[in-house]
This record gives C-alpha cells, structure tokens and sequence, in this order.
C-alpha cells in the first residue's frame, strides 16, 4: 500500500519523506487554509519535495470551472493530480481531464455507487472518507472492502486511495483490505510505530541495563 501524506506542511512533508514515507502526498482546500499559504506556491513547493502525485483541489462547483482550474493547478508541475469533487459535474470534469492525459483524484466519497461511477468516468484515484462515515457510525472501512471487491470484480484500474483517516488502525485495515493507497495526516503516521509493549519493554531493558554499569560508547 502506497503511503500519501494528507497535509499542505512542508516541515511536516520533508520529515516522513526524508524516511521514505511519502509516495505522494493530498491537499485539500481546508488544509491549504490551515497552511495559511498561497495554493499554487505551497503547491509548487510540494510537488518538488516529493516525486509522486500531488492533489491539488478544483474550488469550482460547475464542470467547466472545474476543467478550467484543473488546467491551471496541472500547470504547477507535471505530478499534480486534480481533484474534483464526487458531483454529476465532478464525474463530467474527471473524463474530460483524464481524456487529456492528466491524473484525476475524485473526491468526497462515501458510497460504492459513486465509486463505481468515478471508475467507469476514468478517474485515476477514487477517495473513500473512512473517518467521516464513523463519525456518522457508519464503518467507513466497509466502503473500502465494497469498493475493492466491485473493482476487481471488473477490472477497473482506478486507484483506491483512503482518505479521511484518522487513527493507525484504519492504516493497517486497508492494507488488510488491499487499498492501493492511504492518505494520512503525519500524525497518523507516526502513531503506527507506536506500540504500549514497545514502552514498556524498552523500559525494562534499560533499566536492566543500568545495572550492569555498562557504557557502549
Ligand atoms: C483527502 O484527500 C482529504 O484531504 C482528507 O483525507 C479529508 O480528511 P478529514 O475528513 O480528516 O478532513
């Protein structure tokens, strides 16, 4: 499973890149708010620090304000992925700029109806929201393993990338299930090597080695 980071800050990108964490990395216009930065500049600044796809979201509710931002997020740099929204326009939107060779994300979804129709649209990511379907007592990884199961029931190559993930847990359910990639934010991330035996047993060790009145360097 391909691991993309869900945030718009570079300090936060550059850590889990520098450890090979990051095959991409999704931005939304939420978190280009709490960037507190210009899109297209965090944007550019992004797509240079990691070699995988960047989403850049379109604002537009209309097809072809969707097209025509699309078009002018894609000029940052040749890994932009354009993201549209799972609307009728968003899936109109998606074929057009898939058409012209460009990866789409669509987003905002929450049912295998709208991911069947994002697949048969062309879109290069489909973005299940596992968080905000809990939120509503729903379980959101069910709508992975709904979508996962109708894709490869067809052959459909659109990517399953997870998205509104909000616990380490939700991260090893959809390699369980065969997402091909989850996008986290950094702190979800770096809870998945968190561990309570881990604490513990490194407690032990240490303070056993304290005793020896050892020193390795
Ligand atoms: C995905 O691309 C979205 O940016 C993101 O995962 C939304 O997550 P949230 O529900 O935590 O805002």
């Amino acid at each position: 499973m391909k691991f993309f980071v869900d945030t718009a800050d570079t300090d936060a990108i550059a850590e889990l890149n520098n450890l090979g964490m990051v095959d991409g990395v999704t931005t939304n216009p939420s978190l280009i708010m709490k960037s507190g930065r210009d899109i297209k500049e965090v944007t550019k600044q992004i797509c240079e620090m990691v070699d995988g796809p960047v989403s850049a979201e379109t604002v537009a509710l209309d097809a072809e304000g969707m097209i025509a931002e699309g078009r002018e997020l894609a000029k940052i740099a040749d890994n932009i992925t354009i993201k549209v929204p799972l609307t009728w326009d968003g899936l109109k939107a998606c074929k057009v700029l898939t058409g012209e060779g460009r990866m789409v994300n669509v987003t905002l979804c929450f049912s295998a109806n709208q991911a069947l129709l994002a697949a048969k649209a062309g879109a290069t990511f489909i973005s299940p929201f596992i968080g905000r379907l809990d939120d509503l007592n729903i379980d959101g990884l069910d709508l992975i393993a709904d979508i996962r199961e109708i894709y490869d029931n067809y052959g459909f190559e659109t990517n399953i990338l997870a998205a509104s993930i909000r616990t380490a847990n939700h991260m090893s359910e959809c390699a369980k299930i065969g997402a091909d990639v989850a996008t986290a934010p950094p702190n979800v991330i770096k809870a998945m090597a968190n561990h309570v035996l881990t604490d513990k047993g490194l407690d032990a060790f240490l303070k056993d080695w304290a005793s020896t009145g050892q020193k390795i360097l």
